[in-house]
């Protein structure tokens, strides 16, 4: 290992008033989930976003099983999601007691293939989860299409598409729901935390009421509940966080899109790596910046790629293992029909390189040297 160089797949960076304002959240005594920096956090997100509401939550995991329940999805609705995301989605599904239904990716831009998506729809089908993976987002247009004809309700997950945009409309905006994830590792992060957001009084209603235990939203509070509710509220002191970050959203949004471009012009003459695309419909934020190795011609699989990066000091991380094959279904009593062929590749031969926002051009170069001399070595 070079002595003392460590570079992580991504790092939380703060450029502005991240202390200044959880440290007057604190003072201010509201620190549970009342308090003027949820409501700022929440309308100006949301304004971002160019959806009308936004509702806080504990995490993205949290936001996307309050946006189905608004939804109305429940037991033995079917649920359309990528085979190719993170767990989180899957989870989400299976708290509704419903049932994920698994469609391949795309091989460039690794999203789920909406061409693939008409013919696993059937009676039970209520909802489809797009998600923008690594900060491309969805080709949507397709996929509201068959929204419409079928009567599906569209979730958007934008966990890892902060201000990414299809066609200059935000990711979240575009279907019924959107949500947001604000882990750590995120553009923009409150450690943790999320939000749904969207333009239907109804939904917002819905999930500010299921967020908070399904106390009655009006009236007097007299402990009677006619639902099942959850505890998925954001603190005022977590909020103050993510408010700051707001605030230099186009900033990071910068660094990751120069940060990409220049993987792409340092990598671009190394055999063996597919790099990630923006298509003509789309602007990536690169969350992350993956890429994947073909084995025979880049001269070793990923894998060992990986190992060898870690050597030398470069934190890296694989992509998403497929869906179909998580064994959580198998106990949750769902088998899985059909191929996902494209998954399986990325699964295998995806990787991800360092990808904050911090990251300087050194960095990026560094690393790159050490990839290019491990590829000649192979
Ligand atoms: C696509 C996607 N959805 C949902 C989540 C879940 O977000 P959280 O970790 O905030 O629960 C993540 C987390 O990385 C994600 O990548």
């Amino acid at each position: 290992m070079t002595e003392d160089k460590f570079i992580p797949v991504c790092e939380p960076l703060y450029l502005g008033n991240e202390e200044k304002y959880v440290s007057d959240a604190v003072s201010s005594r509201w620190i549970s989930s009342s308090g003027s920096y949820i409501k700022k956090f929440e309308e100006e997100f949301s304004k971002y976003c160019s959806t009308k509401h936004g509702i806080t939550t504990t995490s993205g995991t949290t936001a996307l099983h309050l946006a189905l329940r608004a939804g109305g999805i429940g037991k033995g609705d079917e649920v359309i999601i990528p085979d190719f995301t993170m767990a989180a989605v899957l989870f989400a599904v299976l708290y509704c007691e419903a049932k994920p239904v698994f469609v391949d990716a795309e091989p460039d831009t690794w999203n789920i293939d909406a061409t693939k998506i008409e013919e696993k729809i059937t009676p039970a089908t209520k909802a489809i989860m797009p998600v923008h993976t690594y900060g491309h987002p969805v080709d949507m247009d397709p996929i509201m299409k068959l929204a419409e004809k079928y009567s599906l309700f569209v979730i958007e997950d934008s966990a890892e598409a902060h201000g990414a945009e299809y066609k200059n409309r935000k990711c979240g905006s575009m279907g019924n729901i959107g949500c947001f994830s604000f882990y750590a590792n995120k553009i923009i992060t409150t450690g943790e935390g999320g939000m749904v957001v969207t333009s239907d009084p109804k939904l917002a209603e819905r999930s500010r009421y299921y967020k908070n235990l399904c106390f009655p939203l009006h009236g007097r509070r007299d402990y009677i509940h006619d639902d099942l509710g959850y505890n998925y509220r954001m603190t005022n002191v977590v909020a103050a966080l993510g408010l700051a970050q707001l605030e230099n959203i186009c900033k990071f949004i910068e660094k990751r899109r120069n940060n990409a471009k220049l993987y792409n012009e340092l990598l671009k003459d190394i055999p063996g790596i597919q790099f990630p695309v923006e298509k003509e419909y789309a602007k990536n934020v690169y969350w992350m910046y993956g890429i994947l190795i073909n084995p025979e011609k880049f001269g070793m699989p990923r894998d060992k790629l990986m190992d060898n990066l870690r050597e030398e000091g470069v934190d890296t991380r694989y992509f998403f293992k497929p869906m179909h094959n998580q064994k959580v279904l198998e106990k949750s009593g769902i088998s899985v029909e059909g191929n996902y062929p494209v998954t399986e590749c990325l699964s295998a031969n995806g990787l991800y390189l360092p990808s904050g926002s911090g990251l300087n051009t050194s960095d990026i170069k560094y690393i790159c040297n050490k990839l290019r001399n491990i590829s000649v070595r192979a």
